[in-house]
């Protein structure tokens, strides 16, 4: 890490010393102050939480601007990986630290499909769940499961098993999300086709059938591709941190992703697109665009409750560029499907419209975020809303996986263990149940 050129100095107004704190510089965004000695040298703690203004660790993959609404993975913008880029080449980029060159493009990409099935065995485990069982909860056993079935890469401390679990996962999560989809809906399961693209596999597995060819749409080929792309890594958002603080205690790689795959399940983070889909269609429900005005009054009231899904973000307070592109390729998949007049992509666009014009959301910095239309997307490809968090943890996979190794090969790395503020019972002793 690079000192920069001033240190930190904390006072205390008690008449304590003052304590000089060393402060580093990244490459770009806010130096750091370093508080690792802070409880040896002052006996306190600091108090974050939520971590607003904590950075847990080093990393050099993805960097978040959130008051330009910029997003890059390892320097390249996510509007010019969106558009000259694949899934896969992202992949390559998050992993290995650079986009591959020909060679590696083609070895990379056969690499990934050449893991594409899941032992045999997987499926009789996947039987266990009741048939009505959401996606995320199968997601997190099944993920979970893989630990038991490859154990030639789970010892997380081997770089080469590090190596092959990240391919493993990359490659066997689509697999595993449309066989919870294909038992949900009780058909058969597809097996892989290798000789499709990442994505256009995914969608065989999905919608295909052993009873008839499956013609990949290219154009939904592109948008899922894309919806992968804008959701493959978003620097340390609660997943990713629950996978390192999961794998720091030196976990195996598919255990610590389970518990990524559990954390991207809550409404307010991978959920919300789910979340945001039900709220149009409820107020679809209520009269679609005639209520929306009356909607937005409850958003607004604090007591109602109520809030605007896929608006607002931690940390873009400007606009999220996934959105922007996210938008792009909601428009092309209508148009490509005839769905032009969807009343719920109309009703998404007419409270965008009525948000970024309102006080309310002006003055809080609330931008639609990704998940304000990539649920319509998902939606118009025909995967169901419940499974729609499931194609947000397959795409973050990658994501997970690149931070986790990035965090064991830091020679700073140490087992995560937050600190408190207590503010319970100090001791006291236990009386006889009489006397209580
Ligand atoms: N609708 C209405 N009001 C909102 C919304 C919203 N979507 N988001 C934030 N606000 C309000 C809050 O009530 C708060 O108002 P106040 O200052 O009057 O108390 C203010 O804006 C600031 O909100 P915070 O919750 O402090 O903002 P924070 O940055 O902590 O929260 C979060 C971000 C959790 C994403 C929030 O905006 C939210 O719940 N949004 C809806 C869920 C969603 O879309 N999540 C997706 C996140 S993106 C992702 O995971 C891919």
């Amino acid at each position: 890490m690079k000192l920069a050129d001033n240190k930190a100095t904390l006072s205390f107004s008690n008449g304590s010393p003052s304590v000089d704190l060393p402060v580093y510089r990244g490459s770009v965004g806010p130096d750091v102050i370093d508080i690792r000695k802070l409880y040896a040298q002052t006996g306190m703690f600091t108090y974050d939480p939520g971590f607003l203004s904590t950075a847990a660790c080093q990393s050099a993959i993805t960097y978040i601007d959130g008051d330009k609404g910029e997003l890059l993975y390892r320097g390249y913008p996510i509007e010019q990986l969106a558009t000259k880029c694949d899934y896969l080449d992202t992949c390559h980029l998050l992993l290995k630290g650079e986009l591959p060159t020909l060679q590696e493009r083609q070895d990379f990409h056969k690499l990934i499909l050449r893991h594409t099935m899941v032992n045999e065995q997987m499926q009789f485990f996947l039987r266990g769940f009741r048939r009505d069982a959401h996606p995320m909860a199968v997601l997190t056993g099944l993920v979970g499961a893989l630990s038991a079935f490859y154990h030639d890469s789970t010892d997380i401390n081997n770089p080469e098993h590090r190596a092959i679990a990240a391919i493993r996962l990359i490659a066997k999560m689509p697999t595993l999300v449309a066989m919870a989809y294909k038992y949900g809906v009780g058909q058969p399961y597809m097996y892989p086709r290798n000789d499709l693209s990442y994505a256009g596999n995914f969608l065989r597995m999905m919608f295909g059938s052993p009873c008839e060819d499956y013609r990949v749409n290219p154009v939904l080929e592109r948008a899922l591709d894309r919806i992968f792309i804008l959701h493959a890594d978003h620097e340390q958002n609660a997943s990713t941190s629950t996978v390192r603080l999961c794998g720091s205690s030196g976990t195996n790689p598919f255990a610590a992703i389970a518990a990524g795959v559990a954390c991207l399940w809550g409404p307010a983070h991978g959920g919300a697109n789910e979340a945001c889909l039900n709220m149009l269609e409820d107020i679809e429900r209520q009269g679609g665009v005639a209520k929306v005005g009356q909607f937005m009054e409850q958003v607004k009231d604090k007591n109602s409750g109520v809030k605007l899904m896929g608006f607002g973000h931690r940390v873009y307070k400007n606009y999220d560029p996934r959105a922007k592109l996210m938008q792009e390729t909601c428009n092309e998949v209508l148009t490509e499907l005839g769905l032009e007049k969807d009343p719920l992509f109309k009703l998404a666009k007419e409270l965008e419209k009525i948000a970024l014009e309102d006080d309310y959301f002006v003055q809080r910095k609330l931008y639609p975020n990704v998940d304000f239309y990539s649920g319509i997307v998902q939606r118009a490809i025909g995967i169901p809303v419940n499974l729609f968090t499931g194609i947000f943890s397959l795409a973050r996979t990658v994501g997970w996986i690149a931070q986790l190794n990035e965090m064991i090969s830091d020679p700073e790395y140490k087992i995560g263990r937050p600190r408190q503020l207590f503010i319970g019972a100090v001791a006291r002793d236990v009386k006889s149940l009489a006397d209580r």
